[in-house]
């Protein structure tokens, strides 16, 4: 069984005026135990919208979050006792949060020790006394905070951003969880610590079989840390698929647009050269996006890409497999599919269709 399966996750924001804005667009994924799935998209694309709908923090308009098999709708664990709050406390066991920002995650008035305490004892069945005080230095140890002892006495002004972080990840641990979603988890730390942190997350995913969703807008350390990523562009997949092929082989022009802006040193010169090339023609265009006023027909990046066809601006293209690519293969079997004209040879042979089928 996965550990999280979502289908078609949709979600709307109501705008003033009474608009709605869809930041989420059908959104489909699985993330298995002890897997990290990275979803990747520039600011805006609705990354922490998705977070915060697994989270259950914002309500989906469309969709269904199967935690464990159980509907997060209306999730009982079998043996529970019944009641919204247990529902919900037992969906908040299971899953947990790491946020971009260690500085405003923690608060200044408690020790490290309280922060940690108050999910063992609400979640963890522990009862306060020595074990429980054990139970905290286990945590800090295990994210590598010691001398434990001295960690779990100060407050959060006494430790550097890094140290927060890793607070931050022991308190998500105390519930022993089974999903952790880590928004951003580095981008605010200090380059030269960032590795570190994910490298804990890492093996703290491996040792206690963890189904990791890494959200970052940084394709290097996503494709170094997960076996799938997804792209989102505008609340919709735009590429999936195992990280090596998604990097080295991307088939979405706004995929080969972010491998672009962040060079990885094992691409070829000659497809970084092509790809500042690209990224000279996405300037000119995204102008035209401006310009443009009908955005919610065709495809959402045509604005900003170099190789729209007639088609683009008329039908909004599938999610199909990439050409040569195995379909099913990796973890969560997801293969390696982008929604992009381009894939689809009739399309860029047949003329523009006037009417939406
Ligand atoms: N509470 C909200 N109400 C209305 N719009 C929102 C709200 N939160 C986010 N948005 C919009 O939804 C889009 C996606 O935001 P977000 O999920 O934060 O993206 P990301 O995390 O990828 O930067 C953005 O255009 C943002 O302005
Ligand atoms: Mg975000």
């Amino acid at each position: 069984m996965s550990a999280l399966t979502v289908t078609d996750l949709t979600v709307d924001y109501r705008q003033r005026g009474g608009s709605r804005f869809r930041a989420v667009d059908a959104l489909s994924f699985a993330l298995e135990p002890g897997q990290t799935l990275a979803l990747v998209g520039e600011s805006g694309s609705g990354k922490s919208t998705v977070v915060r709908t697994l989270s259950r923090f914002v309500k989906p308009s469309a969709g269904e979050i199967l935690l464990r098999g159980v509907d997060a709708a209306d999730g009982v664990e079998r043996g529970l006792p019944r009641g919204r709050r247990a529902k919900r406390k037992a969906y908040h066991k299971t899953m947990q949060l790491v946020f971009q920002d260690p500085f405003a995650s923690l608060n200044p008035m408690h020790t490290v020790a309280h922060h940690l305490r108050r999910p063992l004892l609400l979640h963890g069945g522990h009862r306060r006394g020595p074990k429980l005080e054990a139970a905290v230095l286990d945590l800090l140890r295990s994210v590598n905070l010691t001398p434990a002892e001295d960690v779990a006495r100060k407050h959060p002004h006494e430790l550097s951003g890094g140290q927060r972080q890793r607070v931050a990840i022991a308190r998500a641990l105390a519930t022993d969880p089974k999903v952790l979603l880590a928004d951003e988890p580095v981008s605010m730390l200090d380059v030269s610590i960032r590795l570190e942190i994910l490298n804990l997350l890492d093996r703290l995913k491996q040792d206690r079989d963890l189904a990791l969703l890494y959200v970052t807008h940084d394709l290097a350390t996503a494709r170094h840390f997960s076996s799938q990523i997804m792209v989102m562009y505008r609340g919709e997949v735009v590429e999936r698929g195992p990280s090596d092929q998604v990097i080295l082989h991307p088939a979405h022009p706004y995929t080969r647009m972010l491998a672009a802006a962040a060079p990885d040193p094992t691409v070829s010169r000659a497809a970084l050269a092509e790809a500042r090339a690209q990224r000279a023609a996405l300037r000119d265009t995204r102008a035209a996006e401006h310009r443009e006023s009908v955005l919610d027909q065709g495809c959402r990046f045509r604005s900003r890409c170099p190789f729209a066809m007639p088609v683009c601006a008329t039908r909004p293209p599938d999610l199909p497999a990439v050409k040569g690519s195995v379909p099913g293969a990796g973890a969560g079997g997801a293969g390696h599919a982008a929604r992009c004209w381009l894939l689809d040879e009739s399309a860029a042979a047949a003329p523009a269709a006037d009417s939406a089928d």
